[in-house]
């Protein structure tokens, strides 16, 4: 096994290692102090939606067992915590009244990080939407986007001052294309004019949200985090190479060229543009404000080939087969290299500021055998892909820090809690967390930072 202790001097003494989670993947308490459903209760709720019919009632019961979970974290030795904050806690009703209650929550848990020396790394938009909201049409409505703004603005006043950072949204890709097109996730609708809505409001959300961020507390970095998709041809025809430019466009450009460039890709819009909503005259200039930071996801490439069928609608790409063998418990190719590609290229393509890989981790369901959790593979996953995050460094890449997801098993959104992603292992009758072997090996390097003669501030 890699010593850690010889792999921390890969890493910058400054570098940030953290554990990452989301709301309602391990809150539960979904009915407590005020908090209304939001698409994603109502969504596990309904029947062939999420394996096994599990919802996020209970979860980790996270919002009980915050403390004994920040004691976890610190334990663990990391300098940062990735957390988002649940929408549905603050303005329940998407709009309206203000819930005092939730607001009271992130409170005593940022206090809870300072007090412990771990920097709050905040996510306002992880999934969880109102559900009340979808009376106006959730994301497909432009006055989503408003109210978004004015719940950042609620954030920003009442905790922005203790905030290391914050990100806007999480992985819209994820919030428009699987939600809206491909029926996934929450609200589980599949219609591209609808998903083309959710776009341009998403971005549309992203931008008026830095901006109530930048008006309320202009000293805390403001980010966005992205699920780039390494996109890589199935094969060296030009075809297939076409096809993997038309990807990058759909699954990536759509959201980076807006924030990054001010524009939507040319292809795409050729190919979808009159399906769009209209683009107001400042919304570009709106979405592409300037940004500290950006973090990206990543967990495995994603491999296309033209798709031969007449007509086939942008970005008429097929799925291609992996080129490693080796694949994770949720059947996702495990292929470093492409992190390395992915970084490269979006870092040639646009101008990009700081970057943070906001999660990265594996699934694996190895349970607890005589108190412990042997899960090697995940271990040489984090190895591997860690060592690619050294490799950008040493090549001058901007590289700033990494979170491991996830700090702990939990809702693992359509999976619900049959696929596990934790560095600590989650008993669901109990509620008893086990370090797993991974755990170990990670908090050994991440407590080597601050390291060397950087002195943190
Ligand atoms: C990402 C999500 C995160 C988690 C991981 C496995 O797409 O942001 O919530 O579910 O995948």
């Amino acid at each position: 096994m890699i010593d850690p202790k010889l792999f921390a001097d890969r890493f910058p003494g400054d570098f940030l290692f953290g554990v990452a989670t989301a709301s309602f993947q391990i809150e539960g308490a979904s009915k407590a102090d005020g908090r209304k459903p939001s698409i994603w209760d109502a969504f596990s709720n309904m029947p062939g939606r999420v394996f096994g019919r599990h919802n996020g009632d209970v979860a980790c019961d996270h919002y009980n067992r915050w403390e004994s979970d920040l004691d976890l974290i610190k334990a663990m030795g990391v300098t940062g915590y990735r957390f988002s904050i649940a929408w549905p806690r603050i303005v329940p009703e998407g709009t309206g009244p203000i819930n005092e209650a939730g607001l009271d929550f992130y409170d005593r848990l940022i206090d809870g990080l300072k007090a412990r020396g771990i920097k709050a790394y905040t996510t306002l938009y992880h999934w969880d939407l109102p559900l009340a909201l979808m009376g106006d049409g959730g994301w497909t409505a432009r006055s989503t986007a408003y109210a978004f703004q004015r719940y950042t603005k609620v954030i920003m006043e009442r905790l922005g001052d203790r905030l290391d950072a914050v990100a806007t949204f999480n992985e819209p890709w994820c919030s428009v294309w699987l939600s809206h097109l491909y029926g996934i996730h929450a609200p589980g609708e599949r219609n591209m004019d609808a998903a083309l809505h959710a776009l341009h409001y998403t971005n549309l959300a992203h931008g008026l949200s830095v901006q109530a961020i930048r008006e309320i507390a202009p000293n805390v970095p403001v980010g966005l985090v992205l699920n780039a998709h390494e996109t890589l041809p199935g094969s060296d025809s030009a075809a297939d190479i076409a096809a993997a430019e038309r990807a990058h466009q759909f699954h990536n450009g759509v959201f980076f060229d807006p924030v990054f460039k001010g524009e939507y890709p040319a292809d795409f819009l050729s190919a979808l543009g009159s399906r769009m909503p209209k683009i107001e005259e400042n919304d570009l200039e709106i979405i592409s404000q300037k940004l500290d930071w950006w973090g990206l996801n990543y967990y495995t490439p994603m491999r296309v080939s033209d798709d031969p069928a007449p007509g086939a609608e942008f970005p008429a790409t097929i799925g291609a087969p992996p080129v490693s063998k080796v694949q994770t418990d949720i059947g996702w190719e495990v292929y470093a290299p492409a992190l390395k590609s992915l970084v490269a290229r979006l870092y040639g393509r646009y101008e990009l500021p700081v970057c943070y890989i906001t999660e990265n981790g594996a699934c694996y369901n190895m349970e607890v055998e005589n108190g412990a959790v042997d899960d090697q593979p995940r271990l040489d996953y984090y190895v591997e892909h860690l060592s690619v995050v050294a490799d950008l460094i040493q090549d001058g890449y901007p590289m700033h820090g990494y979170f491991a997801w996830s700090l702990m098993d939990n809702f693992e959104w359509a999976e619900g809690y049959r696929m596990r992603f934790g560095l600590v292992h989650v008993d669901y009758d109990t509620q008893v967390r086990t370090v797993k072997k991974s755990g170990k090996w990670y908090s050994a390097l991440a407590a080597e930072f601050p390291k060397g003669n950087f002195k943190p501030d």
